[in-house]
């Protein structure tokens, strides 16, 4: 019998320009009407023509074929710019292209692969802190630390410079001001009229810059010592890490660095937006291992056999391809970015809809992952659906957690690595059951978080897992 984790009920009937206010600031998971589960798109009207898109041959077109067509809408930028100014994630046309030339090498797969080690002594971190924790921890809390840590270490210089504390309060007095939606942005009022959640988040986002600044700063410093004394090391000692690879990173086609305002803003965005993202994955991963043993045993059994005792590395993610497979389920089920969205510029035909310039595209990633024309069983949590071989036979965007095209994820292979090293050492070490009381909920805001949190009771294993 499948396991069937918590879902939201989606609203049957048409929402009222209020109702639709009230739940995307309550929930937008619920703004998703239940139509947009069984057909390919749907359209209505909110002060302008809106479209929710979920047909893989019209996801193609936007992110793809016809993408100069569609760019971010306004809505998600006006959130994310206060903190992130023009960024890779934020920038558009000619400084999108340059941005994106200088940046997707860092993010190489050679790259990541040397970042492995950093990311598995906080696997071990994170193995001890559990193990210490005793009864049932806050998994969500457990991992955005664990994740937190490895984006300190690759992209600050580690904790010495810089008030973990501090900046984890900005982020999260952020997250809750600016990065709402705001009534205004739904209701079309000009953007020269001041937001109250803009405005209230101004000091998160100048203690945000003031920290990460410093940090940049001190590796500046540390490359320019270190360039002097021969050696080519980070501030501590780390060798060439993500903030390394940027300081040097130029535009290949016209050899040009970035400017200190854009590498602070892409390292901003990246410490943001790249650890929570994953720390939900992962809590995600756990929640649904908890509800279903067999699963859990398989990828446990799986994780042991590679490992022994040691803390999972590069070289153990092909071994466990299960682990993997739970990971890619998780965000199946729950898309940490659940959903995405974008202007028209240019009359077009989606789905057999004829679409209109300033139209506005929502592409509900939740739903499309949960779409019945398109899965089996859509609500079940069933890693086979990613065992070797299904994803062939699937079209590639029906899935789409890291969205697709020229502006997919360039952290993919980075959240992906960093996820499975530690899935497979909690799993090798620990058994996960749920917590008592109900199983959280999907709710949204920026991301897709379980409500309220994850208790789960986290058992030790027998054994010896000193550090190999
Ligand atoms: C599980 C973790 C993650 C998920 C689910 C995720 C998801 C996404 C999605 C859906 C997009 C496309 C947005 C759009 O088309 O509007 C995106 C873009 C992006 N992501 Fe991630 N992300 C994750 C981790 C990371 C990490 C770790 C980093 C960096 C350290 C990162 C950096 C970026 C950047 C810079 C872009 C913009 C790329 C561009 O526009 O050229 N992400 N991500």
């Amino acid at each position: 019998m499948p396991f069937t984790p918590p879902r939201i009920a989606p609203p049957t009937r048409a929402l009222s320009v209020f109702e639709t206010l009230r739940a995307a600031r309550r929930n937008v998971l619920e703004i998703i009407p239940g139509l947009s589960y069984v057909q390919p798109m749907v359209s209505g009207r909110l002060g302008s023509r809106w479209h929710m898109v979920q047909d893989p041959g019209a996801l193609r077109r936007i992110f793809l074929d016809n993408v100069g067509n569609y760019p971010k809408s306004g809505i998600m930028l006006r959130m994310l710019r206060p903190a992130v100014g023009d960024s890779l994630f934020t920038s558009e046309g000619d400084s999108w292209r340059r941005q994106r030339r200088t940046v997707a090498p860092v993010f190489a797969q050679r790259n990541v692969t040397a970042l492995a080690p950093m990311m598995t002594a906080t696997a071990e971190r994170t193995a001890e802190r559990l193990a210490r924790s005793g009864g049932q921890p806050e998994i969500v809390g457990e991992m955005l630390s664990a994740t937190f840590d490895v984006i300190c270490d690759v992209a600050l210089s580690g904790r010495e410079h810089f008030d973990v504390e501090l900046y984890g309060r900005a982020i999260i007095r952020y997250m809750e001001t600016v990065g709402r939606a705001s009534v205004l942005d739904f209701l079309h009022v000009p953007n020269w009229m001041p937001r109250p959640g803009a405005v209230l988040g101004k000091g998160s986002v100048r203690t945000m810059h003031a920290m990460v600044s410093r940090a940049i700063e001190e590796r500046r410093r540390a490359l320019a010592g270190a360039a002097g004394a021969g050696r080519a090391k980070g501030a501590a000692g780390a060798a060439d890490d993500l903030l390394d690879h940027m300081l040097k990173a130029e535009d290949a086609e016209t050899g040009r660095r970035m400017t200190p305002e854009e590498l602070l803003h892409n390292m901003q965005f990246f410490i943001v937006a790249g650890h929570e993202t994953t720390a939900l994955a992962l809590s995600w991963s756990l929640l649904l291992l908890a509800g279903d043993p067999e699963a859990q045993e398989h990828g446990r059994a799986e994780a042991r056999a590679a490992l022994g005792d040691a803390p999972a590395g590069a070289e153990h993610i092909a071994l466990t391809p299960y682990v993997g497979q739970v990971i890619e389920e998780a965000m199946r089920l729950y898309p940490p970015v659940g959903l995405l969205a974008r202007n028209v510029r240019r009359a077009d035909v989606l789905a057999g809809r004829r679409i209109m310039p300033n139209d506005t595209l929502f592409l509900p990633i939740f739903a499309l992952h949960r779409h019945r024309m398109w899965w089996d069983d859509p609500d079940a949590f069933d890693p086979e659906n990613f065992a070797p071989g299904k994803a062939a036979q699937r079209d590639r965007y029906v899935y789409l957690p890291f969205g697709a095209g020229p502006r997919v994820c360039v952290g993919a292979n980075f959240a992906m690595m960093q996820a499975h090293i530690i899935l497979a050492t909690l799993l090798a070490r620990f058994r996960f059951a749920p917590g008592d009381g109900p199983p959280p909920v999907p709710t949204m805001s920026m991301t897709v978080r379980p409500e309220g949190g994850v208790r789960l009771k986290v058992t030790p294993l027998q054994g010896d897992f000193k550090r190999a």
